[in-house]
C-alpha cells in the first residue's frame, strides 16, 4: 500500500473514506429534508430509516477512517500555508471528525430516547442508547439540528479553503486528495 507521505500525497485508503463520506453527508442531508418536509407516513418512515442506515453507515466509515490514520498518518500541510491557515485547516479537520462521530450518536441517541429502534438496511437493529425520554429527545434532537448547521458551515468554509489552495496558491492541495491525478509540486 502506497505510504500517504511518499509524494505528499493522501494514500487511496485515506482518499476512498473522504470521497466515499462526502458522498454519504450529502446523501444524509437530501434524505433527511425530504423526510423533514413529508407528512407523516410511511414514505417519510422509509426516508428517515434510510437516513439512520446511512448515519450509522458513517459512524462506523468515520471509526476506520480514524483507525486508518492513526497507523498512516497524513501529508504535512502544503508548505507556503501561515500559521493561521494550518491552525484552521487543524481545527476544521479536527472538527469534521468530531461531527462525523457525534452526528450519528446523538441521532442513534435521539431515536432510542424516542423508543424509535434503529436498523441498519433491514439486515440487524442497533441495541437502544438510552432509555426513553421526552426532554432527552427534545434537547437531542436540537444538539443534532444545530450540528447539522454546523457541519454544512465547516464543509462551506473547507471547500472553500481547497479551491483556494487550488487554484489561487496554486500548491496542489486539491491534488492531494483526488485520485487518479498527480501532484507537480511537493508539499
Ligand atoms: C453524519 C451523519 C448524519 C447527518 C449528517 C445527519 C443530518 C441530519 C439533518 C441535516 C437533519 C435535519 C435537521 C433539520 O432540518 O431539522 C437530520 C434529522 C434527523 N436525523 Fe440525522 N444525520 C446523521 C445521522 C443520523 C443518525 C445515525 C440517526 C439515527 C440513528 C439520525 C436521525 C435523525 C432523526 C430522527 C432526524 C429528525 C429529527 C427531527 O425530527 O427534527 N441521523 N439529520
Ligand atoms: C462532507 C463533506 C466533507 C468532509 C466531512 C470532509 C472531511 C475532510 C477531512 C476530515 C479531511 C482531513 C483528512 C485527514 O487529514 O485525515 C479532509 C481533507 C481534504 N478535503 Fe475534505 N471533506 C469534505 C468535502 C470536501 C470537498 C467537497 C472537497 C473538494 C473541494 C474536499 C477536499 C479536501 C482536500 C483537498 C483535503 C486535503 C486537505 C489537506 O491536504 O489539508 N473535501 N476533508
Amino acid at each position: 500500500m502506497p505510504s500517504s507521505n511518499a509524494d505528499g500525497r493522501y494514500d487511496a485508503v485515506a482518499q476512498a473514506f473522504h470521497w466515499l463520506i462526502v458522498a454519504l453527508v450529502a446523501i444524509q442531508f437530501v434524505l433527511a429534508k425530504a423526510a423533514m418536509s413529508l407528512p407523516l407516513g410511511l414514505h417519510k418512515l422509509i426516508l428517515f430509516a434510510r437516513h439512520k442506515s446511512f448515519g450509522m453507515t458513517i459512524l462506523m466509515l468515520a471509526v476506520l477512517r480514524l483507525a486508518w490514520r492513526l497507523r498512516h498518518p497524513p501529508p504535512p500541510l502544503p508548505h507556503g500555508m501561515t500559521a493561521a491557515e494550518r491552525m484552521l485547516a487543524h481545527a476544521t479537520h479536527t472538527a469534521f471528525y468530531v461531527l462525523l462521530i457525534a452526528m450519528p450518536l446523538t441521532g442513534w441517541m435521539m431515536s432510542s430516547a424516542k423508543n424509535y429502534s434503529v436498523s441498519w438496511f433491514g439486515l440487524f437493529t442497533w441495541p437502544d442508547l438510552i432509555r426513553p425520554d421526552e426532554a432527552a429527545f427534545k434537547l437531542l434532537r436540537e444538539t443534532h439540528d444545530l450540528s447539522s448547521n454546523l457541519l454544512l458551515a465547516i464543509v462551506v468554509l473547507h471547500v472553500l479553503a481547497a479551491l483556494k489552495h487550488q487554484f489561487w496558491n496554486k500548491n496542489d492541495a486539491l491534488l492531494r486528495m483526488l485520485p487518479l491525478t498527480r501532484s507537480k509540486r511537493r508539499s
